[in-house]
């Protein structure tokens, strides 16, 4: 992996700049190397028991593969520590692709929407044309410092889709960070509560349009 291509450094003040992590592009072949370190990365921030990643190995590889596919990550910078770059241990990530009406997702975004009272017009045309946000984690150690928004920013760049979908879990209150994230750049509710198929916890599909301004200012709540 060529480090040196197209690097963001989050703006926090509170980073010490020459160790503050650095934003770049994965290509396919990059995650596919670093896949089980990306996977601890998730099993970390989401708190899932420890095996949770066997299972999700073989659907991030698949997702590779589609269509629109781009992932981010962010890697620690410390030359004292790791003096080759290519070993700087990676310490978020995020990636998403191209919906399309095949998908498991989608579908279930569809029965979810339909089945909270969207008509059937309003249903497809903001599904038509929109970039999934599949995954996006950042490592315990490393939260509270803008790397979520710097990834989301990198992911949503420049994108051909209309709109970006998410889903996240439900939380008291909105209020955890993955929630703030999502507010501050103005993503908005498109189905409330929705269970999908297999998982009983209420999750959140959010969304919002592309492009992202640079600068959004949160809705007063
Ligand atoms: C959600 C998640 C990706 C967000 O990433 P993050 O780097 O921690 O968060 P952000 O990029 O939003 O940065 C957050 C902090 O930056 C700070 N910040 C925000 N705007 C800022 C600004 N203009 N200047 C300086 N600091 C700022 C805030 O203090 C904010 O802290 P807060 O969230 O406690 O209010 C990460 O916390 C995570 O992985 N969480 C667990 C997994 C998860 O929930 N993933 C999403 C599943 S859908």
């Amino acid at each position: 992996m060529d480090h040196r291509a197209k690097r963001d450094v989050p703006q926090n003040g509170q980073h010490n700049a020459a160790h503050a992590p650095t934003v770049v592009e994965l290509s396919a072949q990059d995650l596919r190397r670093r896949l089980n370190e990306a996977l601890s990365i998730y099993v970390a921030a989401m708190d899932y028991p420890r095996g949770t990643e066997h299972h999700r190995a073989p659907m991030w590889a698949e997702h590779i593969s589609r269509p629109g596919w781009r992932a981010v990550g962010a890697f620690l910078n410390d030359p004292l520590t790791f003096p080759d770059s290519r070993d700087n241990p990676l310490v978020a990530i995020g990636y998403g692709y191209r919906g399309a009406p095949h998908q498991w997702w989608h579908q279930q975004v569809y029965s979810g929407m339909r089945s909270a009272g969207w008509p059937e017009e309003a249903t497809h045309e903001t599904l038509s044309n929109y970039f999934e946000l599949t995954e996006l984690h950042v490592h315990p150690g490393a939260q509270g410092h803008r790397l979520g928004e710097t990834i989301l920013r990198r992911l949503m760049h420049d994108r051909p889709e209309r709109s970006i979908l998410l889903s996240t879990p439900e939380v008291y209150g909105e209020d955890n960070r993955a929630w703030r994230l999502y507010r501050r750049l103005g993503f908005r509710d498109v189905v409330r509560q929705f269970t999908f198929t297999g998982d009983s916890r209420p999750f959140a599909v959010l969304g919002r349009s592309l492009p992202l301004p640079s600068t959004v200012r949160a809705p007063a709540s």
